[in-house]
């Protein structure tokens, strides 16, 4: 390696992390490190395994240790949000904590900034569609769709239906969001797609290892975008249908990008771009 590739770190470099158990399989830090590369940063971004029953002990420490702020992932989100010293209401609406902030007071402040990733993902990927031409529905009821659901209702859009195996999660996010939904059984899923503007799929079918969504689309009007979070495999059976009957299609990656964005801007002071160098950076490592 030659020098010039080599990167150093000052002593006054910023840092941040991602605390998840296991963490190995996280992204973040090759995505963090695309950008504090891209723009000579004197930034470091780390990979944290917290267990579970440090994870307070661990939150706690970022202060003391000087961190700018950290990243939370699978399977710490929500408890985070139930530790932190300030968050905002997109936060209290879902109950979960991607991104943390340490404020210069050493409070502990969160966000989740998954339903933001998705918003500028589909702007971005698919700029045909407004927010209020129509319906969206989301098929899951997890926590993606959680975020992605709030995101959408802020937006504008006028109804979200959320179609879940299990109608009884459907029914607990709409009663945790309480705005313009409504649930649908998931034998229905056809039927729910009249009139719609939007179409997410938010389950893990279609990922690998999983079986494909089954999901006819005749009833979708011919305008409607169809957007799979799901970004390995990036082109999934629902987004090979859909391209196959000429819907504007969007895949996952995007949303796993953009989400990146907010943090890094409050770590290391510079909104970072989304490219398809980026794109190619990672997907690279995803064997996609
Ligand atoms: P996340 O938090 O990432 O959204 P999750 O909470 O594990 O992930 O949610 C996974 C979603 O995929 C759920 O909506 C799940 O449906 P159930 O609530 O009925 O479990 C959905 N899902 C997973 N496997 C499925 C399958 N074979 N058929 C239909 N839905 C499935």
């Amino acid at each position: 390696m030659s020098m010039k590739t080599v990167r150093v770190l000052s002593g006054k470099a910023r840092v941040a992390g991602v605390m998840g158990w296991p963490v190995a399989h996280s992204r973040s830090p090759r995505l963090h490190g695309y950008w504090l590369a891209k723009y000579e940063i004197d930034g470091a971004y780390v990979p944290l395994a917290v267990r579970p029953e440090n994870l307070a002990a661990a939150l706690s420490a970022l202060s003391k240790l000087g961190f700018a702020g950290v990243n939370v992932t699978v399977p710490h989100k929500e408890t985070v949000a139930g530790l932190v010293d300030e968050c905002n209401p997109t936060v209290l609406r879902i109950g979960a904590v991607n991104t943390v902030v340490i404020g210069s007071d050493g409070r502990v402040i969160g966000n989740n900034t998954d339903g933001y990733g998705f918003l500028e993902n589909l702007r971005e990927r698919a700029p045909s569609w407004r927010a209020g031409a129509g319906a969206a529905v989301l098929l899951g009821a997890g926590g993606a769709a959680r975020a992605i659901a709030a995101a959408l209702l802020d937006s504008g859009v006028p109804l979200v239906r959320i179609v879940n195996r299990t109608r009884a999660r459907a029914d607990e996010l709409i009663r945790v969001l309480d705005g313009r939904l409504e649930a649908v059984d998931w034998e229905h899923r056809a039927k729910a797609l009249e009139g719609a503007a939007l179409l997410v799929n938010t389950t893990t079918l279609g990922m690998v290892g999983q079986p494909p969504l089954a999901i006819d689309l005749a009833a979708l009007p011919r305008t409607a975008v169809v957007n799979d979070i799901v970004y390995v495999p990036l082109e999934t059976p629902l987004l090979t249908a859909a391209r196959a009957r000429g819907y504007p299609v969007v895949d996952g990656l995007g949303m796993l990008l953009h989400q990146a964005r907010p943090g890094f801007r409050a770590w290391f002071g510079r909104d970072p771009e989304v490219d398809q160098g980026l794109r190619d950076f990672i997907l690279a490592d995803l064997g996609a």
